[in-house]
C-alpha cells in the first residue's frame, strides 16, 4: 500500500498527477510553460489549495529561469506579472496567492538575476517540503482528536493529492493506515465533479483505508443510519474569525453536525488561513462552468439552455466548527482570539 503523490519536480521537470483522468488512467504530465500551469489549475488537473499553490510556485520559479534580462528591475516586473497572471486563475484558495508572494518575498534582497532565479527554486522546494511535513503534523493531531472514534464522514478530496504528501483532512487515515489504526471512512461523492467519488476513494483504497461512497444527499440519512461519530473536511480560505470556504456541501455537513451533535472538525496548514479579512463575507467564491451540472462525464443530463448556478466552495460559520487543526496546533472557540494567539500574523496582515 502506498500514497501517491500529486506534484513531482525531477531535473527541473514539473510533472503532475493528471486528475481529470483518475480514477480510471493513473497519469503524469509534465507542464511545460506558464499557460500550461495556469490551465493546469484552472481545469483542475491539480486541484486542492495547497497543490495548486505549490504547481504555481514551481511552475512561475521555472518560467523565471528563462527571463532573458540582466536587469533585476526587468526581473521583478516580468515576475509580478506572470505571478498575477497564474494568481487569477483560481480566486477561492488562498494558498494560491500566498505561495506566489512567498516567491516574490525570496527574491527582494536579491543581487543579481542569477541570484533571484536560484532562489525562486529554493523557496519552490522549501514550500513543497513545509507543506509536506505539515501535513504530517495535522495528521498527528487529528489522530489524536479522533482517537476513539472509527466512523468518519469527509467531503471533496483533502488528501495526498491535494497537498505535498498526506493530505489534510485525509491525512489521520493515511498516518492510521501506517500505524494500524483502521478507520471507516464515509466519502461524500462531491458534486458537480465528483473529488470525493473519484479522488478520495481512489486515494484511501491505494493506502489501504476501507472507505464507502455516497451520494451527497445521503449525508444526513447515513450519520445516523451508520452511527457517524465526527466529520473532517479541509479548507481553501479561513478568515480571522474561524469562518471557513472549503468545498460546495461542506456547510450542509456542518449543519448536519451540528444538529446530530458530533464533532466537526476543519484539517488545514497555516497557509490557508488569511487573516486580513475578519470574517467569511468577503471570501470570493468561485463559480464555475455551467456544463460541469448540466454534463456528467461528457454526458448531457438536464436540458438545453437550463439555467445553472454553480458556486465552488461555500463557507462554513466559525460556530458550527468544533476545532481546527493546523500544523502549529488544534484551535478551539473562541476562534478571533485562538488563530492569532496560535499563528501570530501572516502575510495577510505583514502586506
Ligand atoms: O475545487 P477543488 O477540488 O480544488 O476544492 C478542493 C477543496 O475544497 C479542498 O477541501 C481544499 O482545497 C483543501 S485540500 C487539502
Amino acid at each position: 500500500m502506498s500514497i501517491p503523490l500529486s506534484i513531482k519536480w525531477n531535473n527541473n521537470r514539473l510533472e503532475i498527477l493528471n486528475q481529470q483522468k483518475l480514477p480510471l488512467e493513473v497519469e503524469y504530465i509534465t507542464l511545460e510553460t506558464l499557460e500550461d500551469v495556469y490551465d493546469a489549475i484552472i481545469t483542475l488537473k491539480v486541484r486542492g489549495a495547497p497543490a495548486i499553490g505549490i504547481t504555481a510556485s514551481y511552475g512561475l520559479a521555472a518560467t523565471a529561469q528563462y527571463y532573458e534580462t540582466n536587469s533585476l528591475e526587468a526581473f521583478h516586473q516580468l515576475l509580478s506579472k506572470d505571478a498575477l497572471y497564474l494568481a487569477e486563475s483560481r480566486p477561492t484558495a488562498v494558498n494560491l496567492v500566498w505561495a506566489l508572494e512567498r516567491l516574490r518575498g525570496a527574491v527582494q534582497h536579491a543581487e543579481t538575476v542569477q541570484e533571484a532565479k536560484k532562489q525562486l527554486l529554493e523557496e519552490a522546494d522549501s514550500i513543497y517540503e513545509e507543506d509536506e511535513a505539515s501535513c504530517r503534523a495535522i495528521g498527528e493531531y487529528a489522530l489524536s482528536l479522533l482517537e476513539g472514534h472509527t466512523k468518519v464522514m469527509t467531503i471533496c478530496n483533502a488528501g495526498t493529492i491535494a497537498t505535498a504528501k498526506y493530505g489534510t483532512a485525509l491525512a489521520p487515515f493515511h498516518l492510521g493506515s501506517e500505524k494500524g489504526k483502521q478507520f471507516q471512512v464515509f466519502a461524500c461523492e462531491t458534486r458537480p465533479v465528483f473529488q470525493g467519488a473519484r479522488l478520495t476513494v481512489w486515494e484511501l483504497q491505494q493506502s489501504g483505508v476501507d472507505v464507502t461512497l455516497i451520494t451527497d444527499s445521503m449525508a444526513a440519512h447515513t450519520i445516523g443510519a451508520k452511527e457517524i461519530e465526527a466529520i473532517i473536511v479541509g479548507a481553501d480560505r479561513i478568515a480571522a474569525n474561524g469562518d471557513t470556504a472549503n468545498k460546495i456541501g461542506t456547510l450542509n455537513l456542518a449543519l448536519l453536525a451540528a444538529a446530530y451533535q458530533i464533532p466537526f472538525y476543519v484539517a488545514a496548514p497555516s497557509s490557508t488561513f488569511d487573516l486580513s479579512i475578519g470574517n467569511g463575507k468577503t471570501i470570493q467564491i468561485e463559480e464555475r462552468p455551467s456544463e460541469e451540472i448540466t454534463h456528467i462525464a461528457g454526458k448531457q443530463v438536464a436540458p438545453d439552455n437550463t439555467k445553472v448556478y454553480n458556486p465552488a466552495f461555500d463557507v462554513t460559520p466559525a460556530h458550527l466548527i468544533t476545532a481546527i487543526i493546523t500544523e502549529k496546533g488544534i484551535i478551539y472557540p473562541e476562534y478571533d482570539k485562538n488563530i492569532v494567539a496560535l499563528l501570530g500574523t501572516t502575510k495577510g496582515e505583514e502586506s
